[in-house]
């Protein structure tokens, strides 16, 4: 078990931090108003659940998840994040983001924007490609026929097997799509962002297997 900081704790963020508390880890939650805001969340979530600033979230992580709008990147709390393993759940989007330039073209990608205000952070692209409340409802144990497949990316393989021990915790299957220079591969809008697991109108969601993602991934095109 491990202790899960969170900066972000909306609907990706909250729906993480209950399916690990479910799973046994304790989970510090923080978003950009303070801990005060989080009380029901925290009452909710029960005593392996506290709220905390961002800072003191990504301190106490053993892993942190980053679950922000990507203009939230230039405020994330950067030193307690050096050394860790960190999460990056973020979609780019101008319609709610504004335009990035970099991102708008093909040279780079979120979770390589997110990496240079957070330097020396074990970044890990997952859970962007998943409708939060899809993510809740098709977790499975391992094992289970149905268990769902949730792609990742990274440059870190010790990042990556800390991040493929928690999501298997949690309930779901990786498939390693390399490191976050392709993480495009999984950027909204292709092919495995959000459509194999089936519209947002069906709450439940659709499983969706380890072929079912690689084959999702092997039509992206940039
Ligand atoms: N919703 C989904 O199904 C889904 C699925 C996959 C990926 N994503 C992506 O994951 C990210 C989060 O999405 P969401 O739907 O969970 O968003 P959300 O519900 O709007 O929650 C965003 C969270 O970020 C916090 N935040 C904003 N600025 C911050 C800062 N500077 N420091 C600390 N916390 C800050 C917010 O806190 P306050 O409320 O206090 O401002 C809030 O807790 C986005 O990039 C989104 O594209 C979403």
């Amino acid at each position: 078990m491990t202790t899960v900081g969170f900066i972000g704790s909306g609907s990706i963020g909250g729906t993480i931090a209950r399916l690990a508390v479910a799973a046994g880890h304790q989970v510090v939650l923080s978003n950009s108003r303070g801990p005060e805001t989080l009380a029901d969340t925290v009452a909710e979530l029960g005593p392996r659940a506290t709220a905390a600033t961002s800072g003191e979230a990504a301190a106490a992580g053993g892993i942190v998840v980053v679950t922000v709008p990507v203009t939230a990147f230039p405020h994330l709390p950067a030193a307690p994040l050096a050394g860790k393993t960190v999460i990056d759940t973020c979609n780019y989007g101008p319609e709610r983001d504004g335009h990035i330039p970099e991102l708008d073209g093909t040279s780079l990608t979120s979770s390589e924007l997110l990496s240079r205000y957070i330097p020396g952070a074990g970044l890990v692209k997952a859970f962007n490609t998943i409708y939060f409340k899809h993510l809740l409802s098709l977790a499975r144990p391992a094992g289970a026929a149905d268990r769902s497949y949730l792609p990742i990316a990274g440059d870190s393989g010790s990042a990556k097997a800390a991040v493929t021990e928690f999501i298997a915790s949690i309930g779901y299957g990786v498939v390693d799509t390399g490191p976050l220079a392709d993480s495009w591969r999984q950027a909204t809008g292709t092919p495995v962002w959000g459509t194999p697991y089936g519209p947002s109108s069906n709450e439940k969601g659709e499983p969706a297997g380890e072929d079912a993602i690689r084959a999702a991934l092997a039509t992206a095109t940039r």
